[in-house]
């Protein structure tokens, strides 16, 4: 059997990992390399990720250069969050027939963002005959494919809450500094003034794709202003100090209005020094479900994961653009890669 061919587009720290976590498995190779980074082009990748061994792959700034040279089976991308930024790059991957898996998290539930968008990429993907999927833990998974599977034994739901709390100190550093760390507030709040702090991104897909699960027209989804949490005690992580009165991370709430009641709240907080670290899904309905994971699932582990673990059904699933909510029950790829690959 052969092995599954895949390219990396996006060695940043979720890259990386995903990387270092492809070398580890069976029946899959990394055979190209996609960033812009100055100090990553021309490097070879076992360098890149300092794993002390050449892959003899080198990382490059050119996807038609090195789609046209290797033969991929999908490419595992990792770059930004706004499907408008990674349009062009999802692009130059699909003209090559090849398939995506992506952690950008607009693309998780991309119709109710980009409507337009969405639809030329669903078609492009089928001019090319490649499938292209959004996923990650959030969104992608604990916040929407978690929740539509536990209503999966109600026979009546009538209010879902959601709440993700984290304690970021354990996250990778750019995810910390995404969540404005260590700033004064009036830091913070001119960093999301400027959108340079976006806060969490998702929410909106992860209500969205709730709705579409349960066949749901919402009236509107509300999204709160993103706010700070502010720390009231000293706080740290390895890379970031935050004083008493500085921003430790953030907080934000969202809403799906069905009927004119909050069917559905997402509450995501995410700060360094979180003392409770919880996923916890509550469903009012027949049956009632609560249902805590604590601590939390740990976001970075969970994202390498999902995304490996999407590939195989990424490659078995018809051309087109996927979201979660249409594709098999996530589980784990731990054999030999080939073993789930049906095509
Ligand atoms: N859905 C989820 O659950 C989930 C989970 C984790 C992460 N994410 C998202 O995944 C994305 C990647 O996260 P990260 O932490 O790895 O970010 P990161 O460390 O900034 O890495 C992104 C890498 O992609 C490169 N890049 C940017 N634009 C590019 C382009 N046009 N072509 C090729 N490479 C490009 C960057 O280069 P430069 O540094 O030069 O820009 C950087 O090396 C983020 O948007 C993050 O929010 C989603």
């Amino acid at each position: 059997m052969n092995n599954v061919r895949v390219v990396l587009y996006g060695v940043g720290a979720v890259g990386s990992r995903i990387a270092r976590f492809l070398l580890e498995k069976k029946g899959i190779e990394i055979v190209g390399a996609i960033d812009v980074a100055k100090d990553k082009v021309g490097r070879d990748l076992g360098d890149v990720l300092g794993i002390g061994k050449r892959l003899g792959v080198v990382v490059s700034d050119d996807v038609d250069a090195v789609l046209s040279k290797v033969k991929a089976d999908i490419a595992v991308h990792a770059t930004s969050s706004f499907l408008k930024d990674v349009y062009p790059q999802l692009e130059g991957v699909i003209v090559h027939g090849v398939n995506v898996v992506s952690t950008c998290e607009e693309l998780s539930y991309p119709y109710v963002t980009n409507p337009k968008l969405s639809k030329k990429l669903d078609e492009l993907t089928k001019k090319h005959k490649a499938t292209v999927l959004g996923t990650g833990i959030n969104p992608g998974f604990l916040m929407d494919t978690l929740v539509i599977t536990l209503t999966g034994v109600c026979q009546k739901v009538d209010k879902i809450e959601v709440t993700r709390l984290m304690n970021a100190g354990t996250r990778r550093i750019p995810f910390q500094k995404k969540i404005g760390a260590g700033l004064t507030v009036e830091g913070f709040k001119e960093k999301i003034e400027k959108k340079i702090i976006t806060g969490h991104v998702g929410l909106e897909q992860s209500i969205a794709m709730i709705a579409k699960a349960l066949g749901w027209k919402l009236d509107e989804i509300e999204i709160d202003p993103v706010e700070p949490v502010v720390a009231k005690t000293y706080v740290e992580s390895e890379a970031i100090k935050v004083k008493p009165g500085q921003a430790a991370g953030l907080k934000q709430k969202a809403r799906g209005i069905r009927e004119g009641k909050e069917t559905i709240t997402l509450d995501f907080q995410a700060y360094i020094g979180a003392k409770e670290e919880y996923d916890s899904i509550t469903i009012k309905g027949v049956p009632d479900i609560n249902q805590k994971i604590s601590p939390c699932v740990h976001g970075d582990y969970g994202t390498v994961a999902i995304i490996v673990n999407s590939i195989p059904k990424v490659i078995n699933a018809p051309p087109g653009l996927m979201t979660m909510n249409e594709l098999p029950i996530p589980s784990s790829a731990l054999e030999y890669m080939r073993t789930y690959i049906i095509k």
